[in-house]
Order: structure tokens, then C-alpha cells, then sequence
């Protein structure tokens, strides 16, 4: 076994991990972050996808059952189950998505999200071709996509266009910084009391 470090949604989790344990399955049985969900186990189909920190501390989207536990080792993650702001108020693209109608079974839509949130981060104004271009590692079954592109193009211009939040010491930032992720708590540390261990489907 080894020891990790991980802060997942803003709070930092020590779990002792088996080298060939992936992150998608660390996710879901040890820490009972199952938002995210597997689709393939084998990096095709995207439904697995979460923002993690890179070596220079960008925030980039990541099939988690491309990654070792271990290789998180030290690194911030975001799932689909952190991108809620504020009293549970709806990420843009979270919106976006139930207004467009953007999905049907659901299954692939947490890390349909994840992406579009990659996606916007990187590019805040992308065309249809520019969108399909990003979703392209994200499979769907149901919808045929129309929808997903109308969501993630409803969604930017949502972004873009967002009131800049008040500007006080407190918080001198605009209201959608960091691909309108919220704001990450200080680490707690150590393992969360309740963490109940789900096993993958
Ligand atoms: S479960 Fe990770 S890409 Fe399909
Ligand atoms: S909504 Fe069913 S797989 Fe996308």
C-alpha cells in the first residue's frame, strides 16, 4: 500500500491506495465520490472525466481511469460533485445542460460536464466545431449530441457574460474565475469521518 494525498472538492483526503488502484475507483469506493461514473474502465468513452491539478498546477480534464491513485498523489481534483456554487446553486454549465435538455439516460453526462468545463476554461468562446472538437473523448449514446453542443454554447455566452461579483477585500475576484469553478476551502487534512465505500457498478 501507499500513501496519498488528495484534496477532491476542496477537502484533503490521506487514504493508503494500492499502486494499481485507479483514481476512478479510488474516487468512488474510498472516498464515495460517485458522481463519477464509469463507463468503459478503458479510457474510451469519457464518463470518468474530472479536472485534476498538472505539474504546474493547471486545471486540466483527465479520463480518471487513465491515472494511477498514486499518480494524484498531492494533486487537486474536481468532480462533478464539486462544481456547485454557493448553496448548491447550479454551475453555468450544470444550468445549461438542464435547460438545453442536454442529456437523456445521464450516464455520460457528469463527465460531459467536466469536459465542457475543461473546454471552456481553455476557450471561452468556441464555435460548434470548436465544441465537438473538445467533447470529441466524450461518448453519448442518447442524444446525438445537438443538445450538448446548444448547452455548452448557451453555457459560454452565459459565462461570458456574468456579472463580475462585488469587488470587496473579501472577494476581489469576477463571479466566474477559473472556468466558474468555485473557490476551494482550506485542506482539512486527515480522512473525512463519514466516507462510506461504494462499490463500482
Ligand atoms: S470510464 Fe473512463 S473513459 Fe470510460
Ligand atoms: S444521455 Fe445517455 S449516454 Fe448520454
Amino acid at each position: 500500500m501507499t500513501r496519498i494525498s488528495v484534496t477532491v472538492d476542496g477537502v484533503r483526503y490521506d487514504d493508503d491506495v494500492e499502486p494499481r488502484t485507479l483514481l476512478v475507483h479510488h474516487l468512488r469506493d474510498q472516498l464515495g465520490k460517485i458522481g463519477t461514473v464509469v463507463g468503459c474502465d478503458t479510457s474510451n468513452c469519457g464518463a470518468c472525466t474530472i479536472l485534476m491539478t498538472n505539474a504546474d498546477g493547471q486545471r486540466c480534464g483527465v479520463k480518471s481511469c487513465s491515472v494511477l491513485a498514486v499518480q494524484a498523489d498531492g494533486s487537486e481534483v474536481t468532480t462533478i460533485e464539486g462544481l456547485a456554487g454557493p448553496e448548491n446553486s447550479l454551475h453555468p454549465v450544470q444550468k445549461a445542460f438542464h435547460e438545453k435538455h442536454a442529456l437523456q439516460c445521464g450516464f455520460c453526462t457528469p463527465g460531459m460536464i467536466m469536459a465542457a468545463v475543461d473546454l471552456l476554461t481553455e476557450n471561452p468562446d468556441p464555435t460548434d466545431a470548436e465544441i465537438r472538437e473538445g467533447l470529441e473523448g466524450n461518448l453519448c449514446r442518447c442524444t446525438g449530441y445537438q443538445n450538448i453542443v446548444r448547452a455548452v454554447r448557451a453555457a459560454a455566452e452565459a459565462m461570458r457574460t456574468a456579472e463580475p461579483a462585488p469587488s470587496t477585500p473579501e472577494a476581489p475576484e469576477a463571479a466566474l474565475p477559473d472556468g466558474g469553478l468555485p473557490k476551494a476551502e482550506p485542506s482539512k487534512g486527515g480522512v473525512p469521518e463519514e466516507v462510506v465505500p461504494v462499490p463500482a457498478p
